[in-house]
Order: C-alpha cells, then sequence, then structure tokens
C-alpha cells in the first residue's frame, strides 16, 4: 500500500502576500497533476493540515477545485491555519468525519489510517486534551494486531527549529506513552513544520513532511533568524511493504529532464536481468548464516 502525503498547502487568493512568495496554488495544481500520472499511483492521498493560508470561505472555494482534479481517495485534517467550521460549510463534511472534529478512523485499506486532530480554535499551537487522548487510544485498542498509520498537523517531537517548537503539541508526552502501548502504530507522520524531519520512539518512527508551498529555513539555533525558503516543494510518500514504512520526500515541481541510465548502457535488456537475478541485497541475506 503507498501513502501520498500532502502538507501544508497554503491555499490563498491571486492577491496575497504569500502567493508573491510562492504560488501555491499553482503548486499544488503540480502535485495533483504528479499524484493522478505517476506509477504506481498512491491508493490514498492524506492531507496533513494548513489547507488553506487563512481559513476564509473564498480559499476553501479554491482548495476543493484545486483537490477535485485528485482521482485518489482524499482525507483531510486542518491545520492551525485552517477554520474546520469554514471548511465544512464551503466543502461539506467529508463522510469519514462522523464528530465534531477530525478524529477519525478509515478502515477500507491494507493499514489502518487514523487521523489525530492537533488543532485548537484560535491558536497556532496544537493540543492533545485528556478526553481526546482516552478516545484514541480506545480506537487504537479495537485493533491492536492491525498495522496502523497515524496522521495529524502538529509533529509530536522537538524537531529543532525553535520557533516552530514554539508553536509545537500540548500533550505529546501523553501521546507517546499511548504509542508505545499500541506497537501496532508503525508510522506517525505530521506537517506543520514545512521540512522532512524524522525521529523515533521506540519502534515507531515520526515523520513530518514538506510543503507543497515554501519551505521552512534550517534554523536549529534560537540566534537564527525565523525563515522561509524557496526550497523546493515536496510531497511525501509512505510505502507499506507487509513489514513496516519505508517513507521518501520528492520534488515533484524540479526542471530539467531525467537522465535515463539504462540509455546508457549497450545491452540494458541483459544488465537489467543481471541485476534483477542479484535482487535486493538484504533477501534471504544473513551475516552469521
Ligand atoms: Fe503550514
Amino acid at each position: 500500500m503507498l501513502i501520498a502525503q500532502i502538507s501544508d498547502l497554503h491555499v490563498a487568493p491571486d492577491e496575497s502576500f504569500m502567493r508573491k512568495f510562492v504560488d501555491a496554488n499553482e503548486l499544488l495544481t503540480r502535485a495533483v497533476e504528479y499524484l493522478n500520472t505517476m506509477t504506481p499511483r498512491p491508493d490514498v492521498v492524506v492531507a496533513t493540515g494548513d489547507l488553506t493560508d487563512h481559513g476564509t470561505a473564498d480559499e476553501y472555494v479554491m482548495l476543493g477545485e484545486i483537490l477535485g482534479g485528485l482521482e485518489i481517495p482524499l482525507y483531510l485534517l486542518p491545520g492551525n491555519h485552517d477554520e474546520p467550521d469554514v471548511l465544512r460549510a464551503v466543502l461539506g463534511t467529508p463522510d469519514y468525519v462522523t464528530g465534531p472534529t477530525f478524529d477519525y478512523t478509515v478502515e477500507d485499506h491494507a493499514v489502518r489510517l487514523v487521523a489525530i486532530d492537533s488543532t485548537t480554535p484560535g491558536r497556532h499551537d496544537g493540543e492533545l486534551d485528556a478526553a481526546q487522548l482516552l478516545a484514541l487510544e480506545a480506537r487504537l485498542r479495537e485493533q491492536p494486531d492491525r498495522p496502523t498509520f497515524c496522521f495529524m498537523h502538529h509533529p509530536p517531537f522537538e524537531t529543532g527549529i525553535w520557533w516552530m517548537d514554539c508553536i509545537g503539541l500540548t500533550g505529546a508526552r501523553d501521546l507517546e506513552a499511548i504509542v508505545r502501548r499500541n506497537p501496532q502504530v508503525r508510522l506517525v507522520v505530521a506537517g506543520h513544520v514545512h521540512r522532512p524531519v524524522s525521529t523515533v520512539w521506540g519502534s515507531t518512527l515520526l515523520f513530518t513532511a514538506p510543503s507543497t508551498a515554501h519551505q521552512t529555513a534550517m534554523a536549529l539555533h534560537d540566534d537564527c533568524p525565523p525563515r522561509i525558503t524557496t526550497e523546493p516543494p515536496m510531497l511525501a510518500f509512505h510505502q507499506w511493504t507487509g513489514d513496516g514504512f519505508v517513507s521518501h520526500a520528492t520534488v515533484f515541481d524540479k526542471e530539467g529532464p531525467d537522465l535515463n541510465i539504462a540509455e546508457l548502457v549497450g545491452d540494458w535488456p541483459s544488465a537489467k536481468a543481471s541485476i534483477l537475478e542479484r535482487g535486493p541485497m538484504h533477501k534471504g541475506s544473513s551475516a552469521v548464516g
């Protein structure tokens, strides 16, 4: 199963300051085209928040027009730049959202998808309150043996980017305890920081996706100014292998052609057959016998 993650789309009107810096709407349109035409095509797309820049009705209309072109099942989460009530008023409540928040579970795929709504109205930081954490643990305990993918907006760990960590997540330690008690949670992904960042909790990987629009500059000391950059927009992909997840982040809007190595080889079919005969190096091999 291949899960695509789009994050921090920041869809905005033409005249907005951010669109003059990076054209988030155009980039999201290209991201949708990339996802629709890639091989293999992802089974699902999860959007981990900051779908719009200001949470206005006009922005959700634009968002709906762009994401309406996506030909893959899509699961939305709000971020701190969103207004979930406006989202629902404009786009309707998605059928997978069954309660007052965007905490929901999707059971239709090989891996169980668990959405965690980390937003708090009117605030840029996130919070998981006690009732929400209890409900999450109850959800996870429903299927302790089924591989589970959790997705949220605010990362539940300190990224080292000080000004993003200062609008981080309250309740992260409690979430860590829950994940440790539920080892079927094989991957937790987030957005918010506009950079690919990863760390681990026990045997679970935590990953933040880059933005489909502007990125956050590396700023690992609080003397570094808070900067956003025109580093390339990216998508993230999480491949469930049956044993675990393997995650990638890739640029989808690059310039220049690729170099096809096969075209440099005289007898590519024979060379490919030889490579495939060797197979992935880890398969069936052991250094200790
Ligand atoms: Fe964002």
